[in-house]
Parts: C-alpha cells; structure tokens; sequence
C-alpha cells in the first residue's frame, strides 16, 4: 500500500519541481535532480502527506506555497528536506583551533555555531571552553542557530542516547552531563554548559536575521555549504565573514573548503580561516566582502 503510494506520488515530477523550487527559495538547499531527487524527496515527505490525506505532489506544494515561515506545515516540510546528522568533535581539528583562539581573546568571547542542528557542535564548543577557562579567564558566549525548529529543539532539550554520549570524551561527559537511570537511559547536558549557549533560529538565507556585525570570534559553519548552489554560498560566506571581529576565525566543513579561497584572509589548515587584524586602507568595513575577501572555489 504505501510501495504503490510513493510509486504514484512518484510519478508527479511538476509537484517535485514546484516543491524543489519552494524548498530552494525558502531554504538554499538544492534537491538532486532527476529520479535520484525524487526518491529522496518522496522518502522523506510521505509521512507528510500521507498525514494531510494527499495524493499528489502538486496538492501538497499548492498548500505549502503560500505558507509564511514558522507555519508548522512549512517547518515540518524544510525539516524534513534538511539533512541534520551531526555528531560530538566532529572534524576534531576545529575545536583544537577554538582553543587556540580562546587563549589569544582579551574580552568576553563569542562563538556562533550556524547550522547547528540539534547542537552537538554548540555542546562541544562549550565543553572545550569551559574545560580550558582558568579561574581569571575570559566568559564566552555561544550562539547556536538553526533553520529547522524541531532540530533546536532538542537542542535546548539538551538530552542525547547513550549512543550519542559515547562520542563525549569520558573525562568531559562525566564533568557536564548527567545520566539518567534506567533500560534506555540517557544523558543530560549540565547548566556548566548550558548556561554560556543561546538557542535561535537563523535561515542563513536571510542576511536580517544574522547577528550585528563585527559581533564574534569565531563562527563555525560546517556541513551546510554544500547543499547550496555556489552564488548562495558565495552570498552567505559573506554575511557570516561580516560577523567577525578582526582577526576572527571562520570555519567550514573540510568537503566544503577545499577550493575556497578568502582573499585576504589566511588559510590555517585546510578548512580554517582568519580575517585579517585591520582592512587595508581604503576598504570600509561595510564594502561587500565577495570582492575584498572572496575567490570562490574553482
Ligand atoms: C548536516 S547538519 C550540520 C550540523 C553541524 N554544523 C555539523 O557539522 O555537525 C546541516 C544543518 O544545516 C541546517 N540548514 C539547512 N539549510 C539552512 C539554512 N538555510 N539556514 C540555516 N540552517 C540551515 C539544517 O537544518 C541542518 O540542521
């Protein structure tokens, strides 16, 4: 019943072209094209529809398309279509580089993870921090956004399987996160952590959504780029470079740095960027930064 189901659904590929291009405007992100894109929308969705007693494609992009953000029914379509894996330390090199940066900030030091998902990122972020503050150390602030609600939700939330608290290092999962009793315990992140970290909803698509500029020392933005078109990814970079105080770290996902290139910036290692101290004369801050700053991948 469902195989024939989804087989008719997907056989609508104007309704798949009509959700792809909501999905792309609303979010950035470009579904394959083709069967491949098909089947991967249709997989994620049918519960979806199925939910709203819909048999087309083309009926369940008629309702979605006039929808304004934060309509459930358009929150559970992007989430759906967002891919939200996410692990503790991914990509280990990065957080050795906040560390770093740590110990060079004078002032209070603020870090944003965009494209959180359900915070894992911001969760290590505030482990490595406040497992290196010393007693006259410097405060820091972590900003944690996401574009899907549920995902930071469980953010918030703060609760991971055991599986997923086997990725925490012992020494820090013991420190900051609580285990719960019982067959299918779980573990529960610490106010040691949870204090330094505010939850938000950004679409990186939105540039009036992003915090003011010159606000942070470090952003990481891993794992996102590579579901949007270059121009998008160009356009974005941007933004977030902006966001950077002088000197400031930007860090990508190793698959999506490899061939990029920031202008002035310098590269430190392979997925790490640092905004130079001061702009050169001339270049006001506010100038777009895709020409002072950005040679897009090749
Ligand atoms: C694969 S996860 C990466 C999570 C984390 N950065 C990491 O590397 O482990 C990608 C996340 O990007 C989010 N995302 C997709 N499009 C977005 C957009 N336009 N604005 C903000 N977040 C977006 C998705 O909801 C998803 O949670």
């Amino acid at each position: 019943m469902v195989t024939r189901s989804i087989s008719r659904l997907q056989q609508d590929f104007e309704g798949f072209q009509q959700l792809a291009a909501l999905l792309l405007r609303w979010t950035g992100i470009r579904l394959p094209e083709g069967m491949q894109g098909m089947v991967l929308l249709t997989s994620r969705i049918q519960t979806l529809i199925a939910a709203k007693a819909m048999h087309s494609l083309r009926a369940y992009a008629a309702v979605l398309a006039p929808l304004r953000a934060g309509h459930p029914d358009r929150e559970a379509f992007v989430s759906a279509l967002s891919t939200h894996t996410t692990s503790f330390f991914r990509e280990s090199v990065h957080f050795d580089a906040l560390r770093e940066a740590y110990h060079r900030a004078g002032d209070t030091f603020k870090v944003w993870s965009a494209a959180c998902s359900s915070g894992a990122e911001a969760y290590s972020m505030a482990m490595t921090l406040e497992s290196t503050r010393r007693a006259a150390g410097p405060d820091f602030r972590i900003l944690a956004t996401d574009v899907a609600e549920d995902v930071l939700l469980e953010g918030v939330r703060g609760t991971i399987s055991e599986a997923m608290a086997q990725q925490i290092p012992a020494r820090l999962r013991e420190r900051y996160w609580t285990r719960s009793a019982g067959s299918e315990p779980q573990w529960t992140a610490g106010s040691a952590i949870r204090k330094n970290i505010r939850w938000s909803k950004v679409n990186l698509m939105d540039r009036s959504q992003y915090p003011r500029e010159g606000t942070f020392d470090v952003i990481f933005c891993r794992n996102v780029l590579i579901y949007f078109e270059p121009e998008t990814t160009q356009r974005i970079i941007e933004g977030l470079a902006s966001r950077l105080k002088p000197g400031g770290l930007l860090i990508l996902g190793h698959a999506e740095s490899g061939a990029m290139t920031l202008g002035s910036y310098a590269r430190l290692g392979s997925s790490v960027f640092r905004k130079p101290e001061q702009l050169r004369p001339g270049h006001s801050r506010r100038q777009p930064l895709l020409q002072e700053l950005l040679r897009s991948a090749e």
